[in-house]
């Protein structure tokens, strides 16, 4: 049963749930200015909220800092993409990275869930403009006892705290051979429509791609989300990304 979203934090956690570390992101605000050279500042505002759930309390908060992360245990359901402890260690560089977002989700040190944001990757085309502005949403993952509580919209609810979030067309590519089907027990449209659910919560809609990965599959999507103050010369270059043979103005 999904439990209601709680009213949003902005300073105190309770004591049992606060971090061991004061984190370089709750010391107010990060900037980080880009390797991509074009000097944009990656400002990162840490944002929390708390999450009752079947299993107990969640704080579910970030952008998190490295090392915050470096001193939380990872709950070994979190292996839908490799192991937790492989994982964690990939969490960890993604938060260095200064467009690199991880927002976590945790019981205590044990962290349940998480999702993540970067630039694409370099060998992936979406990464050919090399777009200062542009982020992929590149993994949510919840462990499954705490799976369809809304665990995931809270992550994204808080990931979405920050307005700097506007600055950026945030993108996900969804693959249907990466859904934990078999876990959920989920056929591939039902988990699409989890998919859409948990996108669109966030802002993030269906748009149409040539891309032939994702045309692979009709439950294959692109989803993306177009910051308000992204400028429309981004937005061109971001349709020349998803339509390479043919636009769609
Ligand atoms: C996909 C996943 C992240 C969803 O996380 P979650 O915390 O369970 O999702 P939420 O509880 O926030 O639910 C989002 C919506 O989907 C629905 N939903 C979630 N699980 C569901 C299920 N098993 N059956 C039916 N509906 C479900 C929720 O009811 C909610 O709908 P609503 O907006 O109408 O309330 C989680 O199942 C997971 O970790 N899967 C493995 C990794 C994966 O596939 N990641 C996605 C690719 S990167």
């Amino acid at each position: 049963m999904a439990l209601p979203l709680q009213k949003p934090i902005e300073h105190e956690v309770p004591v049992e749930l606060k971090p061991q570390v004061r984190t370089e992101a709750e010391a107010d605000t990060v900037q980080h200015t880009s390797h991509r050279g074009e000097g944009m500042k990656h400002i990162k505002k840490y944002h929390k909220m708390e999450l009752s759930t079947d299993e107990g309390g969640l704080l579910i908060e970030g952008p998190v800092s490295s090392e915050h992360l470096a001193t939380l245990e990872f709950h070994e359901g979190l292996n839908a993409f490799r192991p937790a402890r492989k994982q964690k260690d990939a969490l960890v560089e993604i938060a260095k990275l200064p467009e690199g977002r991880i927002i976590i989700a945790r019981k205590d040190d044990l962290v349940v869930g998480y999702v993540t944001f970067l630039h694409p990757d370099p060998m992936e085309s979406w990464s050919d403009f090399e777009m200062e502005d542009l982020i992929e949403l590149g993994a949510i993952e919840i462990a499954a006892p705490y799976r369809n509580q809304g665990v995931s919209k809270a992550l994204l609810k808080v990931a979405f705290m920050d307005p700097f979030m506007e600055n950026y067309i945030v993108f996900t590519t969804e693959y249907y051979w990466h859904w934990d089907l078999k876990g959920t027990g989920l056929d591939i449209w039902e988990y699409r429509k989890v998919m859409e659910k948990m996108m669109g919560s966030a802002g993030l809609k269906w748009e149409a791609t040539d891309d032939p990965e994702i045309c692979a599959h009709p439950a294959n999507c692109l989803m993306v989300r177009i910051g308000k103050n992204v400028p429309m010369e981004s937005v061109q270059k971001f349709d020349r990304l998803r339509m390479r043979h043919r636009y769609m103005y």
